[in-house]
């Protein structure tokens, strides 16, 4: 297969301040360019008869929407590389930063909630819990595998994810570093709710919209891939995170990470768990039981950037407790161009990935969709205030009551209409 790929680099930055991104649209018409133009040989899966699930984000050609989340399933050369195998998508590498040596992690580190009565061992896995940090493995192997899997696969898409600590250099130095090995796109680590945010960086930034917009305007102005920011749902309201990210430059949000939370407290030993030398510290939770919650912060945001960001410059990458096909075709209904999944593959290994693509094409069928932006946003629109679900749904008993009501007079009975305008003045 040939490919040919080439970075547009980014002509200009914009930081602008909260809150003016409606006025700061109108008055950049053109968006600075910083997509990656791609054309790729077709896959043998597309050239498949049936609907065609390949997505083109920010210039990046993807054969299907589905990308490996930041997390386990993308910590190594053995296992991204099996990823682009089995056909995902994309793949995003675990967060890297600049010294591994601070990142040191703890065993046990994951605890899961299971769906059986009284949470028994045999029920059905539905919520994980981690304490996990950022890859604990040194930055130059990270960089020699993100440079041997991008020669290896060189029409795939592959994107780093970092993090740094709040020092404009350092942000520099490993914006510099990973661009060097030939990613196609970095998304920024601005959500890891446990372990970083004490050493102010992950959370510590997305929950702070000052400190964020100071960070990305760093990160913007060095970068010349396109850059995503991975939201923190550990907020009131997510959108004003998302709103100073693509402001300042970013060309896409993702979301969400995981949500803050204490798995539980075993009752024999009276200990939180994951238990850890007898103790314990909140940790980020995720898989189906986050999908709700996730569906409503992607919904949040995607209705924000319809309203106030050009749709065709901007993505959003959906993420939250997806394992079906279903799962995904929620999220792309409410706008996201790209679906994520970790913890699913954590569960049912690589080849999931098949089930997603082969659910989503059947989902495609069933309503006669051709391609991905046939159906993308299409029911954001059914969403609106409480306030006009009175206003609808009064007007809906008026409507059906007027009906119910049946003729105001003797005079109006009709020979046609005969049956019906008894019915309509029956009373049960
Ligand atoms: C064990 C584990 C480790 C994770 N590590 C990272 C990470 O290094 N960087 C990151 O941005 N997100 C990380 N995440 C968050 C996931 O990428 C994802 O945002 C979250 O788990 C929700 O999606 P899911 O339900 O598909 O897992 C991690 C998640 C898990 C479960």
């Amino acid at each position: 297969m040939s490919s040919l790929s080439f970075n547009h680099f980014k002509t200009g930055n914009s930081n602008s301040a909260i809150g003016l991104a409606r006025r700061r649209r109108q008055a950049l018409p053109i968006r600075p360019s910083r997509v990656a133009f791609k054309v790729c040989a077709s896959s043998s899966e597309s050239e498949a008869a049936g609907p065609d699930l390949s997505v083109n984000v920010n210039g990046l050609h993807m054969p299907n929407p589905f990308v490996i989340g930041s997390g386990p399933p993308g910590t190594n050369y053995t296992v991204m590389k099996r990823a682009f195998d089995e056909g995902w998508g994309a793949v995003i590498a675990k967060t890297v930063s600049l010294d591994a040596a601070k990142v040191i992690n703890v065993t046990p580190r994951y605890a899961r909630l299971r769906a059986g009565a009284n949470g028994s061992a045999k029920g059905e896995i539905i919520g994980w819990e981690n304490i996990e940090l950022i890859s604990d493995r040194p930055l130059e192997t990270m960089l020699k595998e993100f440079k041997q899997l991008k020669e290896e696969y060189p029409d795939r898409i592959l994107i780093a994810s970092i993090m740094e600590e709040y020092n404009k250099s350092a942000w520099e130095e490993l914006i510099d570093r990973v661009e060097q090995t030939g990613v196609d796109a970095i998304e920024i680590n601005f959500s890891c709710p446990h372990g970083m945010p004490e050493r102010k960086m992950g959370a510590a930034v997305g929950q702070d919209c000052a400190l964020l917009e100071e960070v990305c305007g760093w990160i913007n102005a060095k970068a010349t891939v396109p850059v995503w920011a991975k939201m923190t749902p550990n907020i009131t309201d997510i959108t004003q995170p998302a709103r100073v990210a693509l402001s300042s430059g970013c060309e896409g949000v993702s979301a969400i990470n995981t949500i803050m939370s204490v798995m539980g407290i075993n009752l024999n030993t009276l200990h939180p768990e994951p238990c850890v030398e007898g103790y314990s510290t909140p940790g980020g939770y995720s898989a189906k039981a986050v999908h709700p919650i996730a569906l409503g912060k992607v919904m949040n945001i995607a209705k924000m950037m319809k309203a106030e960001f050009d749709g065709d410059n901007y993505s959003l990458s959906a993420i939250g407790g997806v394992e079906t096909g279903g799962d995904a075709a929620e999220f792309i209904l409410l706008g996201a161009d790209t679906v994520q999944v970790c913890t699913g593959v954590m569960m049912h290994g690589y080849g999931l990935v098949k089930k997603l693509c082969t659910e989503l094409k059947d989902f495609m069928k069933q309503h006669n969709f051709k391609t991905i932006e046939d159906f993308r946003g299409v029911s954001l629109q059914y969403f609106t205030t409480h306030t006009d679900l009175v206003k609808r749904q009064q007007e809906a008993i008026r409507q059906r009551k007027a009906i119910k009501k049946g003729l105001q007079s003797d005079k109006d009975w009709t020979g046609d209409g005969f049956v019906k305008e008894s019915e309509s003045m029956v009373s049960n």
